[in-house]
């Protein structure tokens, strides 16, 4: 019996090595700026759940799937060079982020460079052409859903009365559905059918809120060089989350910690907000809906990848990066 954590390395070595062979020897400036964030590492979560979910519905059937595997971590690569512009982020993964060592135009078309990629690998995958139709569908709506994620995370940077149903409506778009498409794509490349093929887009939904809850304590919780992006970014730039949210309602306003915050000054807030039990409560939420996307797991055969299906929904709110 494999452990996560090993799978996990192990899927990220094989990840990496592909997407160098791909992606390590490109040439001129939009494309290096393309490649960028892609060599710089990651943990390959969303292929890791490509594969896994083809294997849950078809063991061995990840084999012909790398294409679509890399194709997920392609769009997610796309999100992610787009949203340091937009949240006016300097570090990802350790590293500057392609808007700063080149230009927002050329991290721009960076990022539709890759977004294009994303829809050529996934066609690069040995599926039949029935099933790649579902799949580029299903990765075409989730781009749009991902769009309309990030715009209302923009847009309740403007707002003070964003309730937690409308939250959890903005990360199951900007995040959530990544997860979805990721884990019904594989299912779906694998032969799974539409209910199978339901149950696994459910459970990646719902990992994939928790995974953003998550995330957003992270960006409070964690020091830079443990996350590899900027902390407490979402403070500064007035962000929404679940954590604002719940410390609005004790009392606590976030606005004056609207500003570039001193590590002291980040310590003060944390112990704040743990005071309040708002820490607690937000965790609480993200256990919620890792316990709802495990339970939508339970229609597919025992194995040991619907396993590691559900070890990862635990880990994506165990993480510390
Ligand atoms: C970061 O995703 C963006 C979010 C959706 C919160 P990851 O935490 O999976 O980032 P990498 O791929 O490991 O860098
Ligand atoms: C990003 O959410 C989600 C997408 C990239 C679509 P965040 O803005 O919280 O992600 P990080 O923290 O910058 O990785
Ligand atoms: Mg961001
Ligand atoms: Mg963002
Ligand atoms: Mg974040």
């Amino acid at each position: 019996m494999t452990t996560l954590e090993d799978y996990l390395e192990m899927n990220a070595e094989r990840i990496d090595k592909v997407l160098h062979r791909y992606f390590g020897d490109v040439h001129g400036d939009l494309f290096r700026a393309s490649a960028h964030l892609l060599l710089a590492g990651g943990k390959r979560l969303r292929p890791a759940v490509v594969i896994l979910a083809a294997d849950a519905v078809r063991k061995g059937s990840s084999d012909d799937l790398i294409p679509a595997a890399l194709s997920l971590e392609l769009t997610h690569n796309f999100t992610l060079i787009h949203d340091d512009i937009m949240d006016g982020d300097a570090a990802r993964r350790g590293v500057p982020t392609v808007h700063t060592i080149w230009d927002e135009p050329t991290a721009i078309l960076a990022g539709d460079v890759l977004y294009a990629k994303a829809f050529e690998f996934i066609c690069f995958s040995e599926a039949a052409d029935a099933a790649k139709i579902r799949a580029v569908k299903m990765l075409a709506r989730t781009c749009t859903d991902i769009c309309e994620g990030q715009s209302m995370d923009m847009a309740f940077e403007k707002r003070h009365d964003v309730s937690e149903v409308e939250y959890l409506e903005m990360v199951s778009k900007k995040t959530g559905v990544l997860y979805g498409a990721s884990a019904a794509i594989g299912g779906i490349l694998a032969g799974a059918s539409p209910v199978q093929a339901d149950a696994l887009y459910q459970y990646g939904v719902n990992s994939g809120i928790a995974f953003q809850i998550q995330d957003d304590l992270i960006d409070l919780l964690a020091s830079s060089e443990a996350s590899g992006k900027d902390r407490a970014s979402d403070i500064r730039e007035g962000k929404q989350t679940l954590i604002a949210i719940r410390a609005r309602e004790k009392g606590i306003d976030l606005a004056p910690y609207r500003r570039e915050l001193s590590g002291a000054e980040i310590d003060d807030l944390i112990a704040r907000l743990r005071e309040a039990g708002v820490i607690d409560q937000v965790r609480a939420v993200a256990v919620e809906r890792a316990g709802i996307a495990k339970q939508a797991l339970s229609i597919l055969p025992d194995s040991e990848e619907r396993r590691l299906l559900e070890e990862i929904a635990d880990f994506f709110i165990a993480r510390g990066n």
